[in-house]
């Protein structure tokens, strides 16, 4: 698990935190000088992670660290700890999601240009506790957070195992071949097709 040097405690009163552009927990408060330190130990815990994910994923360079979060304008990230680990606690795992403006294809083969297009960006659990169900809990906290549904989601590059996961827990196989990295389900464009 990733373990730090600084106590991480503070940074997670809760068991998910989610951080956008501004580096900061979304449960913080505090004056100027705990701000700096807060962005600069969550700025070493996002590089981190975001490290762990591309070596897990077999990737060169990290899709997410702190300096792409804070250049974002749209983008979201949610870290799941286990504060009562060890000394410090540690943080378990991310999931890094965003909205996209997109060119897809439907199921008819015709290109659509989506807006604000649900997009999962990165996730990742540490290797010792994949497949114990951490993922599906990390991952239904942000569905209801952002009040999305996982039908409605694109997903960048998915690896096999993320394939898996949304067959396993959402019944999700089927997808609609794209020009793009992305993958999309079908039942992604049902809503719109119904509306006529
Ligand atoms: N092999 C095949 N399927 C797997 C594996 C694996 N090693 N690990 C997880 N899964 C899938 C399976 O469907 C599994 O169910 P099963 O054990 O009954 O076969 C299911 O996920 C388990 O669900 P959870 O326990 O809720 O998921 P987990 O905590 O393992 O988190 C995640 C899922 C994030 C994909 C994790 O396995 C992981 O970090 N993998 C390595 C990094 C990765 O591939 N991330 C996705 C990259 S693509 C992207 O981010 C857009």
């Amino acid at each position: 698990m990733a373990e730090f040097r600084f106590d991480i405690k503070p940074l997670f009163p809760l068991e998910i935190i989610k951080v956008t552009s501004n580096l900061l927990p979304h449960t913080f408060r505090g004056d100027r000088r705990q701000c700096l330190d807060a962005t600069s130990k969550m700025s070493e815990v996002i590089d981190r992670l975001g490290q762990l994910s591309a070596v897990s994923q077999g990737l060169n360079k990290p899709v997410t660290t702190a300096q792409r979060l804070r250049m974002s304008e749209n983008q979201t990230i949610y870290l799941l700890s286990d504060t009562s680990y060890g000394a410090n606690g540690v943080v378990m795992g991310l999931l890094k999601v965003g909205t996209k403006d997109l060119y897809l294809f439907d199921e008819q083969g015709r290109t659509r240009k989506v807006e604000q297009t649900p997009s999962i960006l990165d996730f990742y659990i540490h290797e010792s506790r994949q497949r114990g169900g951490l993922g599906k809990h990390l991952f239904e906290y942000m569905l209801t957070d952002q009040n999305w549904t996982p039908v409605k989601c694109s997903i960048d590059r998915p690896s096999e195992k993320l394939l898996n996961f949304f067959k396993k827990h959402y019944g999700l196989v089927r997808t609609i071949p794209q020009a793009n990295n992305f993958v999309l389900y079908e039942g992604f464009f049902d809503e719109e097709a119904s509306m006529g």
